[in-house]
């Protein structure tokens, strides 16, 4: 079982850039960058990864990211992530980014986005891994800061497959941010937004009467209400799902209390992710791992969750039948 979940042809949907600093780079970027850490060693960088929900993580996830300064820091962060995806049988990855985190620290979108699409195109080259990039809005700042980075990003609109939204969900309804996802839709850029992971249904619901996303990241509190999930279910809507990290972010007490099976036996479209690797445990792979020591699914599980990453990804019909090729072959 293990070598297959391996060898399966992996679309990772819901990363989180950022998110994938181990604390071996965040201190060799901490050094090159003369930033300074609080903290002695990888070892206590490790420890205090103990959260007792998103925003505890959320504290040392800025605080992580202070050491990103250059275009040759995003390229090194992406390119450290897509190496050892790769070597997981990841195949594609989707990355949000969140520029409002690095603008604070007067770190600008040309140094980010020459960083990151630089990482893609040596992926794309070296490592037969495609990527698609998804620029979030940090939703407990105001939109009116949403929008004007919507604006700033003008130069690179065309190279954005999505905008997103993330952190902190609580109190931040989706229908905050109206006018920035209304101005995204008539750029035609497509959407996606966290939703259901600390907050309620209703924000799953939000979302997509209010932000007409294609996708829901999480949404794993669907379940609490059963109009909705047939609702999801009718319109086949995706939602990326995160096992490792409902664990960490105390979403769930344990994997085995995890909704996925409940998810999938409604018949709803799921995909598995990792949403920030180096903050949850493990990568794409141990999220695979995880659930089949939890759950005991068989291999049709997984070539059918696999197989809804590939459709439901941002990618050309001619990769979207690579993939499917590839997955056709994994048994
Ligand atoms: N930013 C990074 N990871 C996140 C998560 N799991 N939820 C909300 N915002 C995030
Ligand atoms: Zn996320």
């Amino acid at each position: 079982m293990r070598d297959f979940l391996r060898r399966l042809p992996k679309a990772e949907l819901h990363l989180h850039i950022e998110g994938s600093l181990e604390p071996e780079l965040m201190f060799s970027l901490a050094e090159r960058n003369g930033v300074s850490l609080p903290y002695a060693s990888v070892e206590e960088v490790r420890t205090a990864y103990d959260f007792s929900d998103l925003q505890s993580f959320l504290d040392l996830y800025y605080q992580g990211m202070s050491v990103l300064r250059t275009a040759e820091d995003f390229h090194d962060l992406a390119m450290d992530y897509f190496r050892r995806a790769r070597a997981e049988g990841v195949v594609h990855v989707e990355m949000h980014f969140d520029p409002q985190a690095h603008l604070a620290r007067g770190v600008g979108l040309p140094v980010i986005m020459e960083g990151l699409n630089l990482a893609r195109r040596h992926a794309e080259r070296e490592l037969s891994l495609s990527s698609a990039l998804i620029m979030a809005f940090l939703r407990d700042r105001p939109a009116e800061e949403a929008m004007s980075v919507l604006e700033t990003a003008a130069p690179y609109w065309e190279m954005l497959d999505a905008v997103g939204l993330d952190s902190a969900e609580q109190g931040n309804p989706p229908a905050k941010f109206i006018e920035v996802y209304e101005r995204a839709r008539r750029l035609g850029i497509p959407r996606v937004a966290h939703a259901g992971e600390e907050g309620p249904a209703d924000y799953i619901r939000e979302a997509l009467d209010l932000l007409d996303v294609c996708r829901i990241d999480h949404g794993v509190r669907c379940l609490e209400d059963p109009a909705l999930v047939s609702r999801l279910r009718d319109e086949g809507v995706v939602l990326t799902v995160c096992p490792l990290s409902n664990v960490r972010l105390k979403v769930v007490e344990r994997l085995e209390d995890h909704p996925l099976p409940k998810l999938l036996d409604a018949g709803l479209r799921l995909t598995l992710n990792s949403d920030d690797p180096a903050y949850f445990g493990g990568g794409m792979l141990a999220n695979f791992e995880a659930c089949t020591d939890a759950f005991g699914w068989s291999k049709e599980v997984f070539i059918q969750l696999a197989g809804t990453a590939i459709e439901a990804a941002f990618i050309s019909q001619e990769r979207r039948l690579e993939l499917r090729r590839q997955l056709a072959h994994a048994h």
